[in-house]
């Protein structure tokens, strides 16, 4: 048994059912005691945030909705350097759990794009944020990703950015990097930095798998069973039935990944508590994952 306690236990029969039933299959069984629950408690009046079973970029809940949200916040204001007057693209966006926090933040000289191959979300967005707030709009990618998106048309490879060059101030993939393949996640970051403009910056979560990382997951004390190695793909997986269901990423290959996409990575890391480092108390759920920020080069 990797996971301990309670919470964890529920972890460990999540992740043992998703081994064996396909993607589609397991994300109607997941929801559907939600869609009953919105019934019973639906999102407050009054308030922007989605209902209880379109929460599926994260775990799930009105008060951890928000929270998650607020330590996003805090840290695209602190250590991401986000201002009002910043054009930001989140690359996977999920239904804007890090995004509500910002509407009353980013002034109308701002601009923020989110992006998501989970049409739902997206739409959900579109309709409950771009209604009240015009410089925040959303599109629907059909990217192709066994978990997310397996009836998605295109690969992810062949992803063009629907901008110029030299667009945004940030672009953001949190916990979508944790979802894709090495090459993959080469080309996101190569199209990111094209759309970056030549002060840009980008944040995107992982998880790591360096030498430290691997003692962790061997000796059942990391958050994630993350021991399956992909061959073909050179990567690792908790999941071997459906990979994008969580990805490691060697970190020496993805620091060469940035190098060869012309992105400087901003030194240290900050290495997550999936596997065990003690990470700050504000940021405790958002750097749960690696986080990497980096600059246009
Ligand atoms: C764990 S959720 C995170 C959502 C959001 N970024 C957050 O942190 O709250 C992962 C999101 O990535 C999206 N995603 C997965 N693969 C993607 C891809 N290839 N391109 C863009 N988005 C993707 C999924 O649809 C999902 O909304």
């Amino acid at each position: 048994m990797i996971y301990q306690g309670w919470g964890n236990r529920l972890l460990n029969i999540t992740a043992a059912i998703k081994r064996v039933l396909p993607a589609p299959a397991f994300n109607a069984v997941r929801s559907s005691p939600y869609k009953l629950r919105d019934l019973i408690q639906p999102p407050p009046a009054g308030e922007i945030i989605p209902p209880l079973s379109l929460q599926t970029d994260g775990p799930r809940g009105f008060d951890i909705f928000r929270a998650n949200g607020r330590e996003a916040y805090q840290y695209y204001l602190s250590e991401v350097g986000v201002k009002p007057g910043s054009r930001i693209l989140d690359i996977g966006c999920g239904v804007g759990r890090k995004t509500i926090p910002l509407l009353n933040y980013l002034g109308s000289e701002g601009l923020y794009v989110g992006m998501d191959i989970d049409a739902n979300a997206v739409k959900w967005c579109s309709r409950n944020i771009t209604a009240e707030h015009p410089n925040f709009v959303f599109f629907t990618l059909d990217i192709f990703n066994k978990f997310y998106n397996p009836a998605g048309r295109i690969e992810p490879a062949n992803l063009v950015l629907p901008f110029p060059d030299d667009s945004f101030d940030y672009v953001a993939l949190w916990s979508v990097f944790t979802h894709m393949y090495p090459g993959d996640v080469q080309h996101y970051l190569d199209e990111a930095r094209r759309v970056l403009k030549p002060s840009g910056r980008i944040v995107a979560s992982y998880y790591l798998i360096n030498p430290h990382a691997k003692t962790e997951v061997a000796a059942g004390r990391a958050l994630w069973d993350v021991r399956f190695y992909l061959d073909a793909q050179k990567c690792w997986t908790n999941n071997p039935n459906i990979p994008e269901d969580l990805i490691g990423l060697e970190e020496d290959w993805l620091r060469g990944a940035y190098e060869r996409a012309g992105l400087r990575i901003a030194e240290p890391l900050q290495l997550g508590g999936w596997a065990g480092r003690i990470v700050p108390d504000q940021f405790r759920s958002l750097n749960s994952q690696d986080i990497v920020i980096a600059d246009k080069i």
